[in-house]
């Protein structure tokens, strides 16, 4: 039976990493997974992490299970984090956190508990988006339809088509929304487009599903969460699915968290005892150890300054890697504009050339970017960058 199968397609991001680890050219460089790099090219643990993970270690006395849903300390974090400290979503009993492991995690629960609850609404993603996201959802026995995002030719959100495809969606349809620094464009709504997509999804009775990864690492961590804000100030119910891999550095921890906001607090209770149903048939309970690092961070006015301090300088060192990449480029006489990548959020810039330049790029040069053409700034340096550079005219020229 098993050996009617033949090879799947490797993953379009990690199987990138795997082709990377197996390439012996010396020169190679990896800007295709979205991790930060530091300045020496290594992606480090946060000093805010180290000094809690000693904390833990040293206070641990059991590796006893956690409940289905995960730490109340940490459902209460990540509900901090996401609507800002004294928002009135905390404590109104309407919003509801499951730990989960990642935000890919979380998005899978949603996913499984959408389609067992809701089986013919159909989810809405962006025309690019994450490699994984369609995935995920299909899987989980969901239809997926895309919406328009990104008008190439102005390197600029294209509003008015996705406006025009979220309008023809049937209520009850479910509309992924990426909460800052869309993964892979890095271009955002602005405040006044999140306004109106609020109340497009309000009038249509639409409900968001928020794929939040990068909060922090586009304009600060409260600036990064206004799209959310808008949103939860507009609509009853919404769900987020949150990720601190990026912004802690907790890649390989897996540490991530649904969480939903319901109308009421009977109706947040009800989703949440079937939410637990969904993680007691995947993966059971969550993980600890991330989740601890994050709660422990979070809860501590030193550790929570220093790891505030920590994004915001992950977040400069992408601003500057932006800068000198378009400088670097224009230096090395390519024509082509590159400034929009300095107006782009986050860790990508979505460069706007083709499979087979990436093609070249990666096997004439060694240079490894994603498929779409997404580049991992946050892995560029002073050092890659003009090998970087000089590849990139190659190919251009
Ligand atoms: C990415 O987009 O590179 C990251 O979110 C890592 C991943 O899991 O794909």
């Amino acid at each position: 039976m098993l050996d009617q199968l033949t090879m799947a397609p490797s993953d379009p991001i990690l199987g990138l990493t795997d082709a990377f680890r197996k390439d012996p050219n010396p020169d190679k460089i990896n800007l295709g997974v979205g991790v930060y790099k530091d300045e020496s090219g290594h992606t480090p643990i946060l000093n805010s992490v180290a000094q809690a993970r000693q904390r833990i270690l040293a206070a641990e006395t059991t590796k006893n299970y956690l409940a289905i849903d995960g730490s109340p300390e940490y459902s209460q974090v990540v509900q901090e984090l996401l609507f800002g400290a004294g928002h009135a979503l905390l404590g109104s009993g309407r919003t509801v956190t499951v730990q989960a492991p990642g935000g890919t995690g979380a998005l899978r629960v949603a996913a499984d508990f959408l389609h067992q609850h809701f089986p013919a609404a159909r989810v809405w993603i962006s025309e690019p988006t994450w490699a994984n996201h369609s995935q995920i959802f299909r899987l989980a026995g969901i239809q997926v339809q895309t919406y328009p995002y990104f008008d190439a030719r102005t390197n600029a959100l294209d509003f008015a088509a996705m406006c025009r495809a979220l309008d023809s969606a049937p209520a009850g349809d479910i509309i992924l929304l990426h909460g800052c620094c869309h993964n892979p464009t890095g271009v955002d709504p602005t405040p006044d487009q999140w306004r109106d997509l609020a109340g497009l999804l309000t009038a249509r009775h639409l409900l968001p599903l928020v794929d939040f990864a990068y909060q922090g690492l586009g304009r600060g961590l409260r600036e990064d969460a206004e799209g959310l804000a808008t949103l939860c100030a507009a609509l009853p119910e919404l769900l987020v699915a949150s990720s601190f891999s990026k912004n802690f550095g907790l890649y390989n921890e897996r540490a991530g968290a649904l969480t939903l906001v319901a109308a009421t607090p009977e109706a947040a209770q009800q989703v949440l005892s079937h939410l637990k149903i969904c993680i007691r048939a995947n993966y059971s309970n969550p993980p600890a150890h991330g989740a601890a690092i994050i709660t422990t961070v979070l809860q501590d006015t030193q550790l929570r300054q220093e790891w505030e301090g920590e994004v915001r300088a992950m977040r400069q060192r992408i601003g500057q890697m932006r800068a000198l990449f378009v400088a670097t480029l224009r230096q090395k006489g390519v024509v082509r504009d590159f400034s929009f990548i300095e107006r782009q959020q986050g860790m990508f810039s979505f460069s706007g050339l083709n499979k087979e330049q990436v093609e070249t790029l990666r096997h004439v040069h060694g240079i490894y970017i994603v498929g779409g053409g997404r580049i991992n700034v946050a892995g560029m340096t002073r050092q890659n960058m003009d090998p970087l550079c000089n590849a990139i005219a190659a190919v251009l020229n």
